[in-house]
This record gives C-alpha cells, structure tokens and sequence, in this order.
C-alpha cells in the first residue's frame, strides 16, 4: 500500500500577481511504502521524496514497488551483505535491503545531481545510512573499483536499448568483482523484445530465476500497479546456479 501525500514542499518561482497561475513550479510529494506481512499492521514504512514534474530519477516507478517488496520477502539473504542499487533514482529496494541489514550503496548517473541529493535527502529522511555515489553506467570511475557488492539491485533500469550495453558492462564487471554475486533486477517489458536475452548471453550471463512481478505481490499491493513486469536473478554463466533455472522471455 502507498499513501501520496502532496503539497509537501511546494516551492513557487512565480511571479504571477493573482495567485492562480504558478509557473516553474518545483513540486514535490513524498510517498509513504509499508513493507509487513500483514496489510494493516506493517513491520515498518519508508517515505521518498518524488518530484512528479520530473520523468525518471525522481519518481517511485512501479518495478520499483516491486523490487521493494521483493527485498522484503526475500530479507533472510541481505543482513550483512554489501548491497549497490544502480540507477536507484528514489531508491526504495535499496532502502529497504538498509532496513533489513545490508551495507547500502546508492547510485545514479553522476551527471544527474538533483537525483544524487534527493538520495541523500531521502536517507536522512529514513534515518538510513547509505553510501550515494554517482556511478555513470560504462563508466570506469575509480570509486566502482571498491564496490564488491554480494547483491546488485535494478529497478526499471532496462528502458533505453542504446544503454544496455553499458549498463550491462558495469553489472558485468561487479558480478566479476565480486565472486558469487548476484544481480537482481525488475524489468518492464515495454516493447516486448528479446534484446535482454541476446545481451545477457553476449556479456556472459545467465538468468537463473525469472518470475512474473505479480506472482509474489500481495493483492493489496498489487491492485495499484499494473504492466508486464518480471523479476530476474541474474549471474555470470561461469559460476553455478543456486537459484532453480529459467530461461528470460518465457
Ligand atoms: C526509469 S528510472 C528508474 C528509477 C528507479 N530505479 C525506480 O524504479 O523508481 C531509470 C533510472 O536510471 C538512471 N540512469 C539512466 N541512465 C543512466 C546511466 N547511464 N547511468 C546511471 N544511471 C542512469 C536514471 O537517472 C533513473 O534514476
């Protein structure tokens, strides 16, 4: 369940003398998401900051919800892990894994400050530790070299083919930094294409777990998200699955 609180933190740059049309108007709303295997008594909630004039990085997008809840269900395998959330915009799984006892590592394209210090705001708003960093994908900053995550984590990070590539080259390189990692991700298939498959194959990776979003989603939960969403855990084809195998696309 999310509850939207708007009107939060209103900033009007408007100059306009009636008091009815407001022009660059920088609004923000922040969401409240309740994590807790039952609906009216949650374990606990984590508020994010949106800004709904902003497209990507500054929204909660539903495969994020997903991969929130995912988090939770799944939290027995994160207390102690290094986790790194990539394009983690609002970065909700990734505060979720803090919540539940990971070492957080937040990160977003390095150009996109307002994203970066929303982030931080957010953490502070949670009073959450996690690291913020900016990590560009197919970017080879020094900072990536210290990242040794044992759970890499993508909400809706597939949505530009002309970035796969380069994506898919920094979640190779950390799964190879970092022996027997993983990365887990939630992909909206917007355009029902099998360029992920083709890539994972080309990067030397292979999906050891793919389920439909809504498979593990609680009704309550469900009912206010919608689209073809799956989940995939994925490693590098070299190291043994431990997860039951699928294939993506199926
Ligand atoms: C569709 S949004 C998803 C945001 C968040 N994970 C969610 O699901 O709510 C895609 C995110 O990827 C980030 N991003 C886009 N291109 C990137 C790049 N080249 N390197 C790093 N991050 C990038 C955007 O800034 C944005 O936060």
């Amino acid at each position: 369940m999310t509850d939207r609180m708007n009107d939060f933190d209103s900033k009007m740059d408007s100059d306009e003398d009636d008091g009815c049309e407001i022009s660059n108007e920088h609004m923000t709303t922040v969401s409240r998401h309740h994590f807790g295997d039952e609906s009216d008594k949650p374990s606990f909630s984590i508020s994010i900051i949106e800004n709904i004039k902003e497209e990507y990085g500054l929204f909660v997008w539903p495969c994020s919800v997903i991969l929130a809840e995912y988090v939770w269900q799944q939290r027995d395998r994160f207390p102690g892990t290094n986790v790194v959330e990539l394009g983690a915009g609002t970065s909700l799984p990734g505060l979720v894994a803090a919540k539940v006892g990971s070492n957080v590592t937040l990160t977003d394209d390095s150009d996109r400050v307002e994203v970066l210090e929303n982030m931080k705001r957010v953490c502070e708003l949670n009073k959450l530790k996690c690291q913020v960093m900016g990590l560009t994908w197919g970017v080879w900053d020094a900072s990536i070299f210290d990242l040794q995550p044992q759970i890499i984590l993508g909400a809706d990070v597939f949505y530009d083919a002309s970035a796969f590539d380069d994506l898919f080259a920094t979640i190779t390189y950390l799964l190879q930094n970092s022996p027997g990692s993983i990365f887990i991700t939630t992909y909206h298939n917007r355009s029902g294409h099998h360029l992920i498959e083709f890539l994972m194959v080309k990067w030397g990776l292979k999906c050891v777990k793919l389920i439909d979003a809504f498979s593990f989603l609680s009704p309550y939960k469900a009912t206010e998200l919608s689209g073809n969403i799956q989940l995939a855990e994925i490693i590098l084809s070299s190291e043994p699955a431990k997860e039951t195998s699928a294939s993506m696309g199926k």
